[in-house]
């Protein structure tokens, strides 16, 4: 139901820009996850020059800065859909019964979604913080000084709360993908019977790999540190 107008009001536009926000940030998660990868072969040079790459090539500051609002308005929206959605349903249907009618992760999107966020703040902490405005030692690569991130990303998964937060993290993050991916191709109008059951399937396999490789990072780091 729209409540206001516009390319930003209405909540048929918000939905459009959860779609493609969502979207555009799952690309992201493509590109980040290869980047880290060296992380689980021990590549530290390779790492480091992936970290050096992120942060200063120009084209992919200019992403970054388009990154950041992505997941502002993803946010932002999402809260104020959730919001428009439990005012226009006050009182839950008496006879509703969600197990039977949508997945657990449809139900609890905004639940995923709102810890991806406290995820993503105590890793943008972590590492990004760190990375632009900390006292990261440097290491010498190509005869220049670059920032060690990888000995930092390292040492944070040797501890194992740490490791813990991030595989549980990683599994909230799936089942909002779960739901998420295939759910932004119906919001864009992408209903179709060969194409639709073809789009949940990689979605599903998108929801259940990357995340999983994602989480296999840190426990791959955290065991090797005990091995050491
Ligand atoms: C094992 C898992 C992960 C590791 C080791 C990792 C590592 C890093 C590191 C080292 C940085 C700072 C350098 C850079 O910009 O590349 C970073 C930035 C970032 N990470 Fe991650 N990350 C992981 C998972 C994730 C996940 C699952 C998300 C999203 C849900 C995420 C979102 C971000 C964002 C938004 C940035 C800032 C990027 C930018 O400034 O352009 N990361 N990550």
């Amino acid at each position: 139901m729209a409540t206001g107008k516009g390319l930003f009001g209405s909540s048929l536009a918000r939905k459009y820009w959860m779609a493609l926000t969502g979207l555009f940030l799952c690309s992201f998660l493509v590109i980040h996850l290869l980047g880290n990868l060296p992380l689980m072969t021990g590549d530290h040079e390779a790492f480091n020059i992936y970290a050096r790459f992120m942060t200063t090539f120009p084209v992919i500051k200019a992403v970054s800065y388009l990154l950041y609002a992505s997941i502002l308005l993803h946010t932002v929206d999402g809260l104020m859909l959730t919001r428009q959605n439990s005012a226009a349903r006050p009182v839950k249907y008496a006879n509703y019964n969600g197990a039977a009618n949508a997945s657990w992760a449809s139900r609890n999107m905004a639940l995923l979604g709102t810890f991806t966020l406290v995820f993503l703040i105590v890793h943008l902490k972590s590492f990004w913080f760190e990375m632009h405005f900390g006292n990261v030692p440097t290491v010498l690569i190509e005869g220049e000084e670059v920032k060690d991130l990888y000995t930092l990303t390292v040492t944070s998964f040797a501890q194992w709360w740490y490791t813990a937060f991030y595989v549980f993290a990683m599994a909230m993050l799936g089942f909002h993908l779960w739901h998420g991916f295939s759910s932004a191709f119906q919001t864009l109008g992408i209903n179709h019977p060969t194409y639709t059951p073809i789009i949940k399937g990689i979605g599903a396999f998108f929801a259940l790999v990357i995340p999983g490789v994602f989480a296999l990072i840190p426990i791959v780091i955290y065991l090797n540190s005990l091995a050491a």
